[in-house]
Protein backbone atom coordinates (compact mmCIF):
# COMPACT_ATOMS: atom_id res chain seq x y z
CA UNK A 1 0.00 0.00 0.00
CA UNK A 2 0.90 3.60 -1.06
CA UNK A 3 -0.45 6.52 0.24
CA UNK A 4 2.22 9.10 -1.33
CA UNK A 5 0.55 12.51 -2.06
CA UNK A 6 -3.23 10.99 -0.15
CA UNK A 7 -3.90 13.09 2.48
CA UNK A 8 -5.47 11.90 5.41
CA UNK A 9 -7.33 13.45 8.04
CA UNK A 10 -7.22 11.28 11.21
CA UNK A 11 -9.93 12.32 14.45
CA UNK A 12 -8.37 11.81 17.76
CA UNK A 13 -4.80 11.07 16.47
CA UNK A 14 -3.65 11.83 20.34
CA UNK A 15 -4.49 8.62 21.70
CA UNK A 16 -5.11 4.90 21.08
CA UNK A 17 -6.27 3.65 17.89
CA UNK A 18 -6.01 7.12 16.04
CA UNK A 19 -2.40 7.29 17.06
CA UNK A 20 -1.66 4.14 15.74
CA UNK A 21 -3.91 4.78 12.73
CA UNK A 22 -1.52 7.95 12.31
CA UNK A 23 1.84 6.17 12.55
CA UNK A 24 0.53 3.70 10.41
CA UNK A 25 -0.11 5.85 7.44
CA UNK A 26 2.86 8.01 8.13
CA UNK A 27 5.03 5.06 6.76
CA UNK A 28 3.35 4.38 3.83
CA UNK A 29 4.32 8.64 3.12
CA UNK A 30 0.72 9.79 3.45
CA UNK A 31 0.51 13.68 4.20
CA UNK A 32 -1.64 13.51 7.47
CA UNK A 33 -4.13 16.04 8.98
CA UNK A 34 -3.84 14.99 12.66
CA UNK A 35 -6.54 15.70 15.55
CA UNK A 36 -7.36 15.86 19.13
CA UNK A 37 -7.90 17.94 21.98
CA UNK A 38 -4.56 17.37 24.31
CA UNK A 39 -1.78 19.13 22.38
CA UNK A 40 1.11 17.90 23.83
CA UNK A 41 -0.30 14.32 22.85
CA UNK A 42 -1.23 14.96 19.32
CA UNK A 43 2.79 17.05 18.60
CA UNK A 44 4.39 13.73 20.48
CA UNK A 45 2.71 11.42 17.94
CA UNK A 46 3.19 13.82 15.07
CA UNK A 47 6.44 14.07 15.60
CA UNK A 48 6.79 9.92 15.81
CA UNK A 49 5.05 10.52 12.42
CA UNK A 50 7.64 12.77 10.75
CA UNK A 51 10.33 10.26 12.02
CA UNK A 52 8.60 7.56 9.38
CA UNK A 53 9.42 9.28 6.32
CA UNK A 54 10.38 12.80 7.05
CA UNK A 55 6.88 14.22 6.26
CA UNK A 56 5.76 16.61 8.70
CA UNK A 57 2.17 15.71 9.67
CA UNK A 58 -0.05 19.14 10.26
CA UNK A 59 -1.59 19.11 13.86
CA UNK A 60 -4.94 20.63 14.11
CA UNK A 61 -6.37 21.39 18.25
CA UNK A 62 -9.77 20.65 18.66
CA UNK A 63 -12.92 20.04 20.56
CA UNK A 64 -15.23 17.86 17.93
CA UNK A 65 -18.55 18.75 20.08
CA UNK A 66 -18.03 22.64 19.27
CA UNK A 67 -19.08 23.51 15.76
CA UNK A 68 -17.01 25.65 15.40
CA UNK A 69 -13.58 23.33 15.82
CA UNK A 70 -14.94 21.03 13.05
CA UNK A 71 -15.38 23.73 10.79
CA UNK A 72 -11.83 25.14 11.41
CA UNK A 73 -10.80 21.36 11.05
CA UNK A 74 -11.56 21.09 7.54
CA UNK A 75 -11.11 24.70 6.18
CA UNK A 76 -7.13 24.24 8.03
CA UNK A 77 -6.32 20.68 6.51
CA UNK A 78 -8.01 22.15 3.08
CA UNK A 79 -5.79 25.66 3.22
CA UNK A 80 -2.81 23.59 4.05
CA UNK A 81 -2.86 20.99 1.82
CA UNK A 82 -5.12 21.91 -1.09
CA UNK A 83 -7.08 18.40 -1.13
CA UNK A 84 -8.53 15.73 1.11
CA UNK A 85 -8.46 12.18 0.01
CA UNK A 86 -9.12 10.03 3.30
CA UNK A 87 -11.31 10.99 6.52
CA UNK A 88 -10.81 8.85 9.43
CA UNK A 89 -13.55 9.51 12.14
CA UNK A 90 -12.04 7.98 14.98
CA UNK A 91 -12.40 9.89 18.08
CA UNK A 92 -14.70 8.44 20.70
CA UNK A 93 -15.78 8.47 24.63
CA UNK A 94 -16.88 5.81 26.54
CA UNK A 95 -19.70 5.85 29.10
CA UNK A 96 -21.10 3.28 31.65
CA UNK A 97 -24.63 3.09 32.64
CA UNK A 98 -27.69 1.05 31.05
CA UNK A 99 -31.18 2.32 31.19
CA UNK A 100 -31.72 1.78 34.87
CA UNK A 101 -28.48 4.17 35.63
CA UNK A 102 -28.23 6.70 33.26
CA UNK A 103 -28.87 9.94 32.77
CA UNK A 104 -28.99 12.76 29.92
CA UNK A 105 -25.35 13.91 30.53
CA UNK A 106 -24.43 11.05 29.18
CA UNK A 107 -26.34 10.46 26.43
CA UNK A 108 -25.64 13.60 25.03
CA UNK A 109 -21.60 13.65 25.75
CA UNK A 110 -21.59 10.37 23.81
CA UNK A 111 -24.03 11.03 21.24
CA UNK A 112 -22.58 14.48 20.71
CA UNK A 113 -18.88 13.05 20.19
CA UNK A 114 -19.17 9.56 18.57
CA UNK A 115 -22.06 10.65 16.26
CA UNK A 116 -23.16 14.41 15.98
CA UNK A 117 -19.53 15.58 15.18
CA UNK A 118 -19.03 12.25 12.15
CA UNK A 119 -21.74 13.33 10.94
CA UNK A 120 -20.86 17.49 11.10
CA UNK A 121 -17.36 16.49 9.60
CA UNK A 122 -18.18 14.20 7.40
CA UNK A 123 -20.75 16.81 5.92
CA UNK A 124 -17.55 19.59 5.78
CA UNK A 125 -15.69 16.54 4.27
CA UNK A 126 -17.89 15.45 1.25
CA UNK A 127 -17.22 18.08 -1.11
CA UNK A 128 -13.68 17.59 -0.82
CA UNK A 129 -14.07 13.80 -0.96
CA UNK A 130 -16.02 13.40 -4.05
CA UNK A 131 -13.28 15.59 -5.40
CA UNK A 132 -10.59 13.32 -4.80
CA UNK A 133 -12.97 10.09 -5.46
CA UNK A 134 -11.79 9.24 -1.79
CA UNK A 135 -12.57 7.48 0.72
CA UNK A 136 -14.03 7.15 4.63
CA UNK A 137 -13.79 5.11 7.50
CA UNK A 138 -15.51 5.39 10.51
CA UNK A 139 -14.13 3.41 13.96
CA UNK A 140 -16.96 1.99 15.43
CA UNK A 141 -17.27 -1.46 17.51
CA UNK A 142 -18.49 -4.91 17.79
CA UNK A 143 -21.19 -3.75 20.50
CA UNK A 144 -22.61 -1.79 17.22
CA UNK A 145 -24.21 -5.72 17.04
CA UNK A 146 -23.52 -7.71 19.97
CA UNK A 147 -25.79 -6.02 22.66
CA UNK A 148 -24.82 -5.77 26.46
CA UNK A 149 -26.05 -4.26 29.25
CA UNK A 150 -23.41 -1.83 30.71
CA UNK A 151 -22.68 0.65 28.03
CA UNK A 152 -26.10 2.07 26.79
CA UNK A 153 -25.24 5.06 25.22
CA UNK A 154 -21.81 4.38 23.84
CA UNK A 155 -23.75 0.92 22.04
CA UNK A 156 -26.43 2.65 20.40
CA UNK A 157 -24.19 5.50 19.08
CA UNK A 158 -22.14 2.70 17.35
CA UNK A 159 -25.13 1.18 16.14
CA UNK A 160 -25.80 4.54 14.72
CA UNK A 161 -22.86 4.99 13.19
CA UNK A 162 -22.52 1.72 11.13
CA UNK A 163 -26.40 2.36 9.32
CA UNK A 164 -24.71 6.14 8.82
CA UNK A 165 -21.94 4.35 6.86
CA UNK A 166 -24.11 2.16 4.89
CA UNK A 167 -26.70 4.97 4.25
CA UNK A 168 -23.61 7.46 3.32
CA UNK A 169 -21.59 4.85 1.50
CA UNK A 170 -24.68 4.52 -0.78
CA UNK A 171 -25.15 7.93 -1.16
CA UNK A 172 -21.64 8.73 -2.23
CA UNK A 173 -21.13 5.41 -4.24
CA UNK A 174 -22.24 7.35 -7.67
CA UNK A 175 -19.40 9.58 -6.68
CA UNK A 176 -16.75 7.42 -6.15
CA UNK A 177 -16.64 7.75 -2.71
CA UNK A 178 -16.30 4.77 -0.64
CA UNK A 179 -17.74 4.98 2.83
CA UNK A 180 -16.75 2.03 5.67
CA UNK A 181 -16.49 0.80 9.13
CA UNK A 182 -14.12 -0.67 11.24
CA UNK A 183 -16.01 -2.66 14.30
CA UNK A 184 -12.72 -3.72 16.96
CA UNK A 185 -13.57 -5.58 20.00
CA UNK A 186 -11.88 -4.61 23.49
CA UNK A 187 -8.55 -2.82 22.27
CA UNK A 188 -6.03 -1.55 25.40
CA UNK A 189 -6.23 2.48 25.01
CA UNK A 190 -6.59 5.22 27.10
CA UNK A 191 -10.79 5.22 27.25
CA UNK A 192 -11.07 2.75 29.80
CA UNK A 193 -8.61 5.15 32.12
CA UNK A 194 -10.64 8.07 30.69
CA UNK A 195 -13.49 6.77 32.32
CA UNK A 196 -12.40 6.07 35.56
CA UNK A 197 -10.69 2.54 35.63
CA UNK A 198 -7.85 1.93 37.61
CA UNK A 199 -5.02 -0.33 36.21
CA UNK A 200 -6.04 -3.05 38.53
CA UNK A 201 -9.70 -3.51 37.21
CA UNK A 202 -8.58 -2.81 33.56
CA UNK A 203 -6.32 -5.99 34.27
CA UNK A 204 -9.19 -8.21 35.20
CA UNK A 205 -11.24 -6.70 32.15
CA UNK A 206 -8.52 -7.69 29.89
CA UNK A 207 -8.45 -11.33 31.51
CA UNK A 208 -11.85 -11.42 31.12
CA UNK A 209 -12.32 -10.80 27.75
CA UNK A 210 -9.13 -12.84 26.56
CA UNK A 211 -11.19 -16.28 28.21
CA UNK A 212 -13.99 -15.22 25.92
CA UNK A 213 -12.88 -14.29 22.61
CA UNK A 214 -12.31 -17.38 20.57
CA UNK A 215 -8.77 -16.18 19.48
CA UNK A 216 -7.91 -15.98 23.46
CA UNK A 217 -6.26 -12.78 22.98
CA UNK A 218 -6.95 -8.79 22.92
CA UNK A 219 -6.62 -6.67 19.61
CA UNK A 220 -4.35 -4.43 19.22
CA UNK A 221 -4.52 -1.17 17.91
CA UNK A 222 -1.94 -1.55 15.12
CA UNK A 223 -4.76 -4.45 14.00
CA UNK A 224 -7.28 -2.19 13.50
CA UNK A 225 -4.98 0.63 11.95
CA UNK A 226 -4.01 -2.16 9.72
CA UNK A 227 -7.22 -2.76 8.16
CA UNK A 228 -7.82 0.92 8.06
CA UNK A 229 -5.41 1.70 5.56
CA UNK A 230 -6.72 -1.04 3.75
CA UNK A 231 -9.85 0.08 3.68
CA UNK A 232 -8.85 3.07 2.62
CA UNK A 233 -6.33 1.83 -0.14
CA UNK A 234 -6.71 1.02 -3.84
CA UNK A 235 -6.68 -2.93 -2.85
CA UNK A 236 -10.42 -2.42 -1.08
CA UNK A 237 -11.53 -0.48 -4.26
CA UNK A 238 -14.67 -2.25 -4.82
CA UNK A 239 -15.59 -2.18 -0.99
CA UNK A 240 -18.06 -0.01 -0.06
CA UNK A 241 -20.91 0.08 2.92
CA UNK A 242 -18.93 -2.65 5.34
CA UNK A 243 -19.05 -2.86 8.94
CA UNK A 244 -15.58 -4.90 8.56
CA UNK A 245 -14.69 -6.44 12.68
CA UNK A 246 -11.83 -6.53 13.39
CA UNK A 247 -12.30 -8.90 17.16
CA UNK A 248 -10.39 -11.84 17.26
CA UNK A 249 -13.77 -13.59 16.51
CA UNK A 250 -15.76 -12.07 19.90
CA UNK A 251 -18.97 -11.39 17.43
CA UNK A 252 -19.11 -15.40 16.91
CA UNK A 253 -20.11 -16.00 20.64
N1 LIG B 1 -10.46 0.74 22.91
C1 LIG B 1 -11.44 -0.08 22.61
O1 LIG B 1 -11.63 -1.13 23.24
C2 LIG B 1 -12.32 0.22 21.43
C3 LIG B 1 -13.08 -0.84 20.89
C4 LIG B 1 -13.92 -0.57 19.82
C5 LIG B 1 -13.99 0.70 19.29
N2 LIG B 1 -13.25 1.70 19.83
C6 LIG B 1 -13.37 3.04 19.24
O2 LIG B 1 -12.11 3.47 18.80
C7 LIG B 1 -12.07 4.90 18.78
C8 LIG B 1 -10.80 5.37 19.44
O3 LIG B 1 -10.83 4.96 20.80
P1 LIG B 1 -9.53 4.57 21.63
O4 LIG B 1 -9.81 3.28 22.29
O5 LIG B 1 -8.32 4.75 20.81
O6 LIG B 1 -9.64 5.67 22.80
P2 LIG B 1 -8.64 6.76 23.38
O7 LIG B 1 -7.27 6.22 23.50
O8 LIG B 1 -9.32 7.27 24.61
O9 LIG B 1 -8.65 7.88 22.26
C9 LIG B 1 -9.81 8.64 22.00
C10 LIG B 1 -9.44 9.78 21.10
O10 LIG B 1 -10.62 10.54 20.82
C11 LIG B 1 -10.34 11.92 21.07
N3 LIG B 1 -11.56 12.62 21.50
C12 LIG B 1 -12.46 12.23 22.41
N4 LIG B 1 -13.41 13.17 22.54
C13 LIG B 1 -13.08 14.17 21.68
C14 LIG B 1 -13.66 15.42 21.37
N5 LIG B 1 -14.79 15.87 21.96
N6 LIG B 1 -13.06 16.19 20.44
C15 LIG B 1 -11.91 15.78 19.84
N7 LIG B 1 -11.32 14.62 20.10
C16 LIG B 1 -11.89 13.83 21.02
C17 LIG B 1 -9.29 11.91 22.17
O11 LIG B 1 -8.60 13.14 22.14
P3 LIG B 1 -7.80 13.72 23.44
O12 LIG B 1 -7.21 12.53 24.15
O13 LIG B 1 -6.74 14.59 22.81
O14 LIG B 1 -8.79 14.44 24.25
C18 LIG B 1 -8.43 10.73 21.74
O15 LIG B 1 -7.50 11.14 20.77
C19 LIG B 1 -13.35 5.36 19.48
O16 LIG B 1 -14.31 5.74 18.52
C20 LIG B 1 -13.82 4.12 20.21
O17 LIG B 1 -15.20 4.10 20.40
C21 LIG B 1 -12.41 1.48 20.88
Amino acid sequence: MDFTNKVVLITGASSGIGAATAIYFSKLSAKLALTGRKENNLKKIALYCEKAKGIKPLTIVADLTEDIDVEKLVKETIEHYGRLDVLVNNAGVLTTGGIKDTNMEKYDRVMSTNMRAVYHLTMLCVPHLSASKGSIINVSSIVSSKANTIYLPYNISKAALDHFTRCVALELAPDGVRVNSVNPSFVKTNILKDMGLTEDQIELLVQNIVSRTPMKKTVEANDVAGVIAFLASDQAKSITGSCMSVDGGSILY
